[in-house]
């Protein structure tokens, strides 16, 4: 089963999306700039200014939902794609009923009661949320003015044949988010298949460009934090590279 499929994934991606400052870091220290990063993945990295009011986007490796639902706030239709089925159910009931209660490790054997809540002000009915496989997304899927991809290319076998098809993905014009901490492993890319973190070919950003670079011009890189919550006393403090990229033509 993969580790998708898990409860503490599920608990520990439901706090990443919809966890508040106090229940993600209640301390009067810590890394606050690596708080929201599903929020900031739109906020920070699609262009709005250039999005057109039918706008369709499609966020690849959605999870639990939140960057889909910030997404339904510039775009009229969002499809949310992932490749496990408790994230999916869980962001369906996000969708239909706005909150979800949950247990989130704490300490030992303890868990908390907590409740994730879905974003104000925004009109869930725009997204659908799918069961998919990256690796075969569906020929009828069309095209999209948006399409993200969080963390999601260096957790499949084959990050090129994603890559490769995000040209029939995204319109002329249209905008491809990427955000990425490159981490490499061969439990889910096999070694060959690496964009970087070789001897051979080693900056992994090379690698992605020179994947995108004949469809698609790099408009922005940026360093952006992450934390993710384990339990009480235990963090993910991880710095990913967020990249906007423009479809030619
Ligand atoms: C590291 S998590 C990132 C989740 C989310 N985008 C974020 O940034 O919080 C990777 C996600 O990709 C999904 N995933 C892994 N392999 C996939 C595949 N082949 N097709 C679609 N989703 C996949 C996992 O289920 C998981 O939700």
């Amino acid at each position: 089963m993969s580790v998708y499929e898990t409860e503490p994934l599920l608990a520990q991606y439901l706090l990443l999306h919809y966890g508040t400052a106090d229940e993600v870091l209640p301390f009067a220290f810590g890394p606050k700039s690596a708080l929201d990063f599903p929020l900031r993945c739109v906020e920070d990295l699609v262009a709005r200014i250039d999005i057109p009011a039918s706008a369709r986007a499609l966020d690849v490796g959605c999870s639990v939902g939140r960057t889909s639902f910030e997404l339904a706030r510039v775009c009229e239709e969002v499809i949310g794609i992932d490749f496990s089925q408790s994230f999916i159910n869980a962001a369906l009931t996000l969708r239909d009923k706005a909150q979800l209660d949950y247990e989130r490790p704490h300490e030992g054997d303890i868990t908390l009661r907590t409740t994730a809540v879905a974003p104000d002000r925004v009109e869930r009915e725009r997204v659908d949320f799918r069961v998919g496989d990256a690796m075969n997304l569906p020929a009828e899927l069309g095209q999209f003015d948006v399409v993200m991809a969080c963390n999601l290319i260096c957790r499949l076998p084959d990050p090129m044949k994603f890559l490769s098809r995000l040209k029939e993905l995204v319109k002329p014009g249209g905008q491809l988010i990427i955000t990425t901490p490159f981490s490499w492993l061969e439990e889910y890319t096999p070694k060959d298949n690496w964009l970087g973190g070789l001897p051979d070919k080693s900056d992994s950003f090379l690698g992605l460009r020179s994947a995108l670079s004949t469809d698609f011009k790099n408009e922005l890189t940026q360093d952006m934090p992450m934390l993710i919550k384990e339990h009480a006393r235990k963090y993910q403090w991880t710095v990913v590279q967020g990249t906007r990229w423009r479809r030619k033509g």
